[in-house]
């Protein structure tokens, strides 16, 4: 395994999610397909980040199976291509319709392991200017702990900036 990256600072953290948001909003923004929307921000979290991050991506709400998600644009090794609601981290989060953070993986009971190399996750809600929930935002990291308040907060920002597009 590669060494371990430098956690960054809080205070660079908070930044960089406010450059990224920022950067997200223009480059997004009057583009009407969500797919483009999301793999856009998909790349452009990694590439922030990058090489804190292996797998950064979306699981997206099923229109023809409204309790599953299915696999979206993401960035990183193969994914499950499907999860229903209230299975893993990312079921739970689509389930609540709030952010899931976990600190050590092997500690969260139903967790679904795409890649063993996955130790923390985030999982973060994508709503809709309706409120109704599309899906949610999933990224992974080596080491344990890697995600906390700074990056709940960035991230929910960063998914409010893609419903917003016009
Ligand atoms: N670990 C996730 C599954 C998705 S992959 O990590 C890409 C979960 O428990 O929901």
């Amino acid at each position: 395994m590669s060494e371990a990256p430098a956690p960054l600072r809080t205070d660079d953290k908070a930044a960089a999610y406010g450059d990224l948001e920022k950067r997200l909003r223009s480059v997004v923004a009057g583009e009407t397909s969500a797919v483009a929307r999301y793999a856009t921000a998909a790349c452009m979290i990694a590439e922030t980040f990058a090489p804190r991050f292996f797998w950064t991506g979306f699981y997206l709400v099923d229109p023809d199976k409204p309790d599953e998600l299915v696999i979206g644009p993401y960035q990183g090794s193969l994914g499950c291509l499907r999860i229903p609601f209230g299975k893993g981290v990312c079921g739970t989060a689509a389930q609540r319709g709030e952010s899931v953070l976990v600190e050590d993986v092997h500690a969260f009971p139903g967790h679904i392991a795409c890649d063993i190399r996955s130790r923390s996750e985030i999982v973060v809600p994508v709503f809709d200017a309706d409120g109704v929930l599309r899906g949610v935002l999933d990224i992974d990291s080596e080491q344990v702990g890697a995600f906390d308040e700074t990056d709940k907060a960035g991230l929910e920002a960063v998914c409010a900036a893609l419903l917003t597009a016009p």
